[in-house]
């Protein structure tokens, strides 16, 4: 849109560049039955996942972000010395003091600056919104953006309810500016801190709870009330993309492929139904690793590209919920 003078340009900060990593260790449901009372029928029909990946001794949240950056950034064709800033989303970061974002440019090299972004397994959204803006403000050219979680480090392997659900992972986009139309071109961001009891790691922060008089042996697992965020999850899926593609200018009919966050194939399916989008236009890759939190979006942007399902030009919808309670969404614009 141009501006008052007629000669301002808006800018936008296209994706330019795409990487993922996972670790190499396959967890699969037939695996889980050795370990909770479960059965790979119960969890396949119920949530859409058959295996997922789970980090090893030498796997991090700074290894996976690292790999994932370093391959979005080989592809857009740029070193880590190009880049002006760099966010990471993450819940799961290996350290407090310092940022994992720091952590991570200590892998890849440069001087960007460096900032986490917490909003659980909507943070990629977030995060994208974030470097999208920086850049459509003119504060910087080169964004590096990451998703990254390991949030197996932090299930409960006895809770069946939950440590069936998570796998580990990493996504990383590199944002560019340019004057056409690509990239964000819609944003929706909410949250409901009232429900952040539904879904929450106590004991991970300056608080201290009760049980770390348990303390070396406690270890803050994953808590979470999935009746409660599968209801909140059906409804703002499909509410936050609905209107992320009403503020994009753009109706269901323009939307090329739906990008879910890959929590529960049910929840996936009923985002879709709203948008009215047919099976073949969803991205769904949770059958082969789980929820990775802040990592799906990204990694299933990379298989949907690697299998060839993404032309220049082409209308995505990204849509995220989790704890927080939290949500995100937004239209994206392929291409350069
Ligand atoms: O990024 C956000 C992360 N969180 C989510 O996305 C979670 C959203 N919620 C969900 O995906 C679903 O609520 C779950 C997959 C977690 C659970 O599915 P559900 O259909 O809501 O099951 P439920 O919690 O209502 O449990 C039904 C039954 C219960 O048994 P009873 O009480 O009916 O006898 C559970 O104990 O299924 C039982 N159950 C299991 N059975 C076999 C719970 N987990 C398992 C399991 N294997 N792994």
């Amino acid at each position: 849109m141009d501006g008052g003078t007629g000669c301002e340009r808006m800018r936008y900060a296209a994706i330019t560049g795409w990487g993922m990593a996972v670790p190499d260790r396959v967890l699969t449901n037939a695996d889980l039955e050795r370990m909770v009372e479960t059965t790979d029928e119960w969890i396949a029909s119920r949530t859409g996942i058959r295996e997922r990946r789970v980090v090893g001794p030498n796997d991090s949240t700074t290894s996976l972000g690292s790999a994932a950056a370093k391959q979005a950034l080989e592809r857009a064709g740029l070193t880590a010395n190009d880049i002006d800033l760099i966010v990471v989303a993450t819940c799961t970061p290996d350290q407090f003091l310092v940022s994992q974002a720091c952590l991570i440019q200590a892998e890849i090299g440069g001087n960007a600056g460096a900032l986490d972004i917490g909003a659980a397994c909507s943070g990629f959204v977030y995060a994208l919104s974030q470097g999208s803006v920086y850049i459509q403000a003119g504060q910087a050219e080169r964004v590096l953006v990451i998703g990254v979680d390991t949030l197996t480090r932090f299930v409960d392997w006895s809770d069946r309810s939950t440590c069936i659900l998570f796998g580990d992972g990493a996504g990383a986009v590199v944002l560019e500016a340019t004057d056409e139309p690509r990239g964000l071109l819609s944003t929706v961001l909410g949250a409901d801190g009232a429900g952040s009891k539904h879904l929450y790691i106590p004991g991970w922060g300056g608080l201290v709870p009760e049980s770390a008089e348990l303390f070396p042996e406690y270890r803050p697992y994953l808590q979470m009330n999935g009746r409660e965020v599968f209801r909140f999850a059906v409804r703002v899926m499909g509410d936050a993309a609905a209107e992320a593609v009403k503020r994009a200018g753009l109706s269901f009919a323009d939307i090329d492929m739906l990008i879910p966050h890959q929590a529960n194939l049910r929840i996936i399916d009923a985002a879709a139904e709203r948008l009215n989008l047919p099976k073949e236009k969803v991205m769904v890759n949770i059958d082969r690793y789980g929820n990775t939190s802040a990592a799906s979006i990204p990694i299933a942007l990379v298989e949907a590209e690697s299998s060839g399902r993404l032309k220049d030009g082409d209308n995505l919808v990204f849509v995220a919920f989790g704890g927080g309670l939290a949500w995100a969404a937004g239209v994206v614009r392929w291409g350069r």
